[in-house]
């Protein structure tokens, strides 16, 4: 290994460069209102720039109100949501990291509870109590799983004004002071549906080969990437494989990247299913870096960069991957749930002589102090200092 890890090695990304590859990965939390952020997102997001990654990722955002998943969804679909997110935006550089968001659209899974319902659909019952279902929308009206309704077909002209949401959601996305966007075409999703045979039965532009399914994702990211300026990254989240009855799988990925890469996509996230099965996403076996080798193919193959995650927890197993070439940035999701100074713990293991200045310095100063204070305490400078005597 070199003298700095590659995981704390700064990343040049289009005209930005993040402080090393620590990516937190975007994270529901059914705590916005009325779409926009809320204390707990500055203080969520907050505490994951506090430990010093290099990327912080809002979670997925809708770039309409009828694309929330629920009604404690995150969206930028009003002019209003701009300053709410502004403070955070700031906040996250001010110390150290990069603010990024991802823009999304539930299309088919729209209009149902949390994930503690397991995202059971809004029923006459929720609207007693202020939650009123609405109608979902998709590539075909094929509901998302058994019993849940069957979401409305979007026609060709309304799939434009969709695009046009996200051209929109986009705008907004700059405006607050986001410096990398993600285009949430993962999951089985509006996106990912468009893409996915098991979803998309349409027999227009927009359906049938795979040319035709990708469409509605190519117009997506050329309409969010005339808005997004140059300077600023792209990425675009996909689920490399379906994981149910492969109808979608790595050649059509690698197919589906090299369209993105022409269209200004600077980084392909390699995550994998949700658009049939359980509402967990992926059905693929849940090993540590289970989808790596996604990650891998997509760089090899369609040649930009991409972003491993999923069940990435260890400090030199990020290291390898990113040594080995498989992919250019790490997300992380549960493990920063679990310890969002994952990074400067990550750094310590890694041996990056400085890892406590990813703290802010109203931490770092007293955790310096307090090394020099156990250095000059330990038994072993006890010892010699005794025999100098
Ligand atoms: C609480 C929670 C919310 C999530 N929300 C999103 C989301 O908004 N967008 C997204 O693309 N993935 C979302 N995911 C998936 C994660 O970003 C990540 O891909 C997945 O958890 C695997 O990474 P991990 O093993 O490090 O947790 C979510 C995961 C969790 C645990």
């Amino acid at each position: 290994m070199g003298d700095t890890p590659l995981l704390f090695t700064p990343l040049r990304l289009a005209g930005l460069t993040a402080r090393n590859r620590v990516v937190v990965s975007p994270m529901c939390q059914y705590s916005s209102e009325r779409g926009g952020p809320t204390d707990w997102h500055l203080v969520h997001l907050g505490k994951f720039a506090l430990g010093g990654a290099g990327i912080v990722f809002c979670e997925e955002t809708a770039v309409e109100e009828r694309a929330r998943k629920t009604y404690g969804c995150a969206g930028i679909y009003d002019d209003r949501h701009i300053s709410m997110y502004r403070r955070i935006t700031d906040f996250l550089r001010n110390h150290g990291s990069i603010p990024a968001m991802q823009l999304g659209h539930s299309g088919r899974k729209a209009s149902c509870g949390p994930p503690w319902t397991n995202f059971t659909p809004l029923t006459t019952k929720d609207a007693k109590e202020g939650r009123v279902p609405w109608h979902g929308v998709s590539a075909s009206a094929i509901p998302p799983r058994e019993g849940a309704p069957a979401p409305v077909e979007l026609s060709t002209a309304e799939i434009k004004m969709v695009v046009a949401r996200w051209r929109e959601a986009a705008l907004r996305t700059l405006e607050a002071g986001f410096d990398i966007l993600e285009i949430h075409g993962a999951h089985g999703y509006l996106v990912h549906q468009f893409l996915s045979p098991l979803a998309n039965r349409r027999t227009d532009a927009y359906g049938g080969d795979l040319a035709g399914r990708m469409r509605f994702a190519l117009e997506v990211t050329e309409a969010v990437r005339a808005a997004w300026p140059r300077g600023k990254p792209l990425f675009f989240r996909v689920s490399a494989v379906d994981g149910d009855g492969g109808a979608w799988g790595m050649d059509d990925t690698v197919v589906l990247a090299r369209e993105l890469r022409t269209r200004g996509v600077d980084v392909v996230t390699c995550s994998s299913g949700g658009i049939s099965g359980p509402l967990n996403m992926a059905i693929v076996p849940r090993v540590p870096g289970y989808q790596v080798l996604y990650a891998e193919r997509v760089r090899r193959e369609a040649g930009l960069m991409t972003c491993a995650v999923g069940l990435i927890t260890e400090a030199r197993q990020a290291e390898d991957v990113l040594q080995r070439g498989q992919a250019d940035l790490i997300a992380l999701a549960r493990e920063l749930l679990y310890n969002p100074n994952w990074p400067v713990h990550a750094a310590r293991e890694l041996g990056v002589p400085d890892y406590l200045d990813l703290l802010p310095p109203a931490y770092a100063w007293w955790l310096k102090r307090r090394e020099k204070i156990r250095e000059i305490s330990s038994p072993a400078a006890v010892g010699a200092a005794s025999d100098k005597r």
